[in-house]
């Protein structure tokens, strides 16, 4: 199983839908929660991509000498710039970080926003143009370990003998995560990606859309491995957990609610879709209304686009939710918490002992052998009888 985590580039928050004790984001912050991704152990960071967000590719690029073997999932849209670009940038960032590169290709959900970025506004013209850029990006790169160059003559797009001097380090190219809901997603999912991600709808959910996926990528002779993108609330006991998670909705109000669900109501997303008619029957934030699943909280969703539910309860209750998951095919998981910073170190400090990790533990990081024992308990020469 791998662990990510997720670096907030839209800014951080301690109550949902407010700005009261939210945190801007700058700079030092993004390079506090990655280097605490780094040294806790995490396989890696999401960065997603959208006009509320500051630009993953120049976040990540900047987090790349702070860190060490933290990866980065950098979120990349077509049509912000050609494959060719895309790719070149993959290679370089990819050689400059020691192989560190993973692309998340976003297909976008919101008509209106890519037609401000000049990006088709049809669903199936956006996928069709989704489908052409990363072939592309991915033959550009396949083949300039080998110094070959590509020719394509798209619907969308085209190139003619597309070159790249400098290959990644990763072979043949850095992998391709990818999420969207929709047949045409699930069809790109299939021909083309290496990681299919799923929003966290409840297990069984998951499971249909992973089956799905794996019954297309088979009759193409491929295989997809799958990831879910979901919060979490860990606490020491389950009652404190669910207390957290009613203090994070504590701040808001109807109103801010309805805003942001008419917002979301107007994408053409069909995993918004699914997210928003997690919550729609009942509209209320008891936990009662919000629990969707055991330890599934849909609260997340009343005010945030995208990965609206988080996992709520004590570390053995989240660990054994997240085994669920694996069991329904998934082997990764791209976590967060508000607020980032703190929330990852909960995280890991109470869950990653309980998770069957194949990534390093911080203890096995180069560089960072644990002696032991540490902290209060050696304070004042108190060392304990096992490590006298
Ligand atoms: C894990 C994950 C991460 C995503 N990240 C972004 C993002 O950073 N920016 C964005 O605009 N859309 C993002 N999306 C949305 C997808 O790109 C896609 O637009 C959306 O799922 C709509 O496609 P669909 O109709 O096939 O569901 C993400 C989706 C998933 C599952």
């Amino acid at each position: 199983m791998k662990v990510l985590w997720f670096l907030p580039t839209h800014g951080d928050s301690r109550y949902l839908g407010t700005s009261e004790g939210a945190r801007e984001v700058d700079y030092d912050y993004l390079r506090q929660i990655a280097q605490a991704a780094d040294q806790l152990g995490y396989y890696g960071v999401l960065t997603p991509t959208g006009r509320s967000c500051e630009d993953p590719w120049v976040v990540t690029s900047s987090l790349i000498g702070a860190t060490k073997n933290l990866r980065f999932l950098v979120a990349v849209r077509p049509g912000l710039h050609q494959p060719a670009l895309a790719a070149r940038m993959a290679a370089t960032f990819d050689r400059l970080s020691g192989g560190r590169l993973l692309i998340n290709l976003v297909t976008g959900g919101d008509a209106a926003e890519l037609a401000g970025d000049g990006v088709p506004t049809s669903h199936s013209e956006r996928y069709e143009a989704s489908a052409e850029f990363i072939r592309i990006w991915r033959e550009i790169i396949t083949r300039s370990h080998a110094g070959e160059s590509f020719d394509f003559e798209g619907k969308h797009l085209s190139v003619k003998g597309a070159k790249l001097f400098y290959p990644p380090l990763q072979q043949p190219h850095p992998p391709v995560w990818f999420g969207g809901s929709s047949d045409a997603a699930h069809d790109l999912a299939a021909e083309q990606v290496e990681t299919y991600l799923s929003w966290g709808e409840p297990p069984a959910d998951v499971r249909k859309k992973f089956d799905d996926v794996r019954a297309r990528a088979a009759r193409l002779g491929r295989k997809v491995r799958f990831g879910v993108r979901l919060h979490v609330i860990v606490r020491e006991t389950e009652s404190e957990a669910w207390a957290a998670a009613e203090k994070l909705i504590s701040r808001l109000d109807d109103e801010t609610v309805a805003r942001a669900q008419a917002s979301f109501a107007k994408m053409d997303s069909e995993g918004q879709r699914r997210m928003a008619a997690l919550h729609r029957q009942g509209g209320g934030r008891s936990r009662a209304e919000l629990e969707i699943s055991p330890h599934l909280w849909a609260g997340v969703g009343l005010v945030r686009g995208g990965a609206g539910t988080a996992i709520v309860g004590n570390p053995e209750q989240v660990a054994a939710k997240l085994r669920e998951y694996q069991d329904a095919g998934a082997d990764a998981f791209v976590l967060s918490g508000y607020p980032h910073l703190e929330e990852a170190y909960r995280f890991a400090e109470l869950v990653f002992p309980l998770l069957p990790l194949e990534h390093a533990l911080p203890e096995s990081l180069p560089g960072r052998k644990l002696s032991g024992p540490f902290g209060e308990v050696v304070a004042n020469n108190h060392i304990p009888k096992q490590a006298a």
